[in-house]
Parts: structure tokens; C-alpha cells; sequence
């Protein structure tokens, strides 16, 4: 039996002031004690804020994205010891947006990871194809790729998974489309079975998340499916009422 988990990814929006009142009406939702595992991902500026309003609570947060290197002058960048100097437990890597924008590789995205762990971070790990990609059929070759260049840092000596790993297809991603049940839970199936490939055990137990227009009304449905444990949300995380509706569908 996998734990379920909702995160928020709020992407670049907020400011303090939004911080607290989000940060405090997830506190005040009474959730306690949690079901599901609630993670939140501020900009990096707000996770002070949001550090000293959950700091003795259930809720846990994360950042949006490290550097791969410890210290130096890597102006702008973000070390995985400065997140862990936050209170961060969770790191997202590899987000479409930064595999995109960024133009961030594959390559990198491991590299990412692999600080992440020796930081003593959780990296949430973002893979997902393109519209143009599912409608090639291509899906299950962009996934098996992306998710292989992480798999070598898999622990197999651990009794549970080092990462977790967030499907989000590009073309479901603040469009209000989400995939349906169907078309999530195959491509998860699929994750696992890579995963199962190193270690049948650390599959069973890997947290897989679905993310991609994630809202209050087809939360439940998603999250029924066998091997969807929980979402990594992004618009709706914003949005109170939402976020908590849909943290509610995990119960
Ligand atoms: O990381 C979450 C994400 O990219 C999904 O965003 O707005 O479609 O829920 P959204």
C-alpha cells in the first residue's frame, strides 16, 4: 500500500502576503493528520514565509529547481544545501517548463538529481511528452527515455525509493485538458514497469504522480487508477478551494 500525495506547484506567482494565506488555509483545512502527504513548491523567495507557517505542522514544501553544483559563482542559482537550509524535504527537476524554456537535457536533469540526493533532498522528478509526440505515437519512447536517464541513481540497496516521479504530459499543462484516468494510468503502468526492470519492490513502492490541469472535479477519478498515487498540481494550487477539494479526493 503506496501513501498518496498532492503537491503545489505554484510556479512563479505569489507574493508574501499570498504565501501566508495559502500556506495558513491549507493548515486550517483540518487534514490532520494528513492523508494525503500535502507538499508545496513556492518560488523560492517564499519559502521562508511559507517555512514559518508550516514549520510545526504536517505540511511539507519544496523548491522549483537547484543548481548541480555545490557552491561557487553560479550567479542566480540555487544549491540544494540552501533548500535544505529552508526546511525543504522535496526538490521538483526537470519540469517540461524547464526542460523547454531552460532547455534543460536530460543529462542535466540527472545531474540535478544526483545533487538532490547527496543534499539529502526528495527530487520529484517531471517527464512527460508533447502533443506532437503522443499524436506520432512516440509517447512510451519519450518517457522510456527521460525515465532511464534517471533510473542509474535509483538506491537499490534502499528499502524505499530515493525519488518520486511526476507524469505530466506537455499538452495537458495549464490547458484545462486534463488526459483522461485511462491514458494517465497506462503511461504510469508503463513508468513502473522501467522501475520494476532494476527492483520489483522499490517499483511496487514508487510514488507516481499525475500532473497536467489536475482540478477538484476529476482528481478522484485520477487518482483511483492503480498506479496514480497522488498529483503534482499547478493552476489549481492557487486557488484554495481547489487545491483543497482535490487534497480532499486523496483522503
Ligand atoms: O507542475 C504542475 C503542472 O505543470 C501542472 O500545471 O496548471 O496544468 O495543473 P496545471
Amino acid at each position: 500500500m503506496r501513501p498518496i500525495m498532492v503537491a503545489g506547484n505554484w510556479k512563479m506567482n505569489g507574493l508574501s502576503a499570498d504565501a501566508v494565506h495559502l500556506t495558513q488555509a491549507i493548515l486550517h483545512a483540518e487534514m490532520e493528520p494528513m492523508r494525503p502527504e500535502v507538499v508545496i513548491f513556492p518560488p523560492f523567495t517564499l519559502l521562508h514565509a511559507v517555512s514559518q507557517e508550516a514549520k510545526s505542522s504536517a505540511l511539507r514544501w519544496g523548491g522549483q529547481n537547484l543548481f548541480w553544483e555545490a557552491s561557487g559563482a553560479y550567479t542566480g542559482e540555487i544549491s540544494g544545501a540552501m533548500l535544505r537550509d529552508m526546511g525543504c524535504r522535496y526538490v521538483l527537476i526537470g519540469h517540461s517548463e524547464r526542460r523547454q524554456i531552460f532547455a534543460e537535457s536530460d543529462a542535466q536533469v540527472a545531474q540535478k538529481v544526483k545533487v538532490a540526493l547527496l543534499s539529502g533532498l526528495t527530487p520529484v522528478v517531471c517527464v512527460g511528452e508533447t502533443e506532437a509526440e503522443r499524436a506520432q505515437g512516440a509517447t512510451e519512447a519519450v518517457i522510456h527515455r527521460q525515465v532511464e536517464a534517471i533510473l542509474p541513481l535509483l538506491n537499490l540497496e534502499a528499502s524505499q525509493p530515493n525519488m518520486i516521479i511526476a507524469y505530466e504530459p506537455i499538452w495537458a499543462i495549464g490547458t484545462g485538458l486534463s488526459a483522461s484516468p485511462e491514458q494517465a494510468q497506462a503511461v504510469h503502468a508503463f513508468i513502473r514497469g522501467l522501475v520494476a526492470a532494476y527492483s520489483t519492490q522499490l517499483a511496487k513502492r514508487l510514488l507516481l504522480l499525475y500532473g497536467g490541469s489536475v482540478k477538484g472535479n476529476n482528481a478522484a477519478a485520477l487518482f483511483d487508477q492503480a498506479d496514480i498515487d497522488g498529483g503534482l498540481v499547478g493552476g489549481a494550487s492557487l486557488q484554495v478551494g481547489e487545491f483543497i477539494q482535490i487534497c480532499r479526493a486523496a483522503e
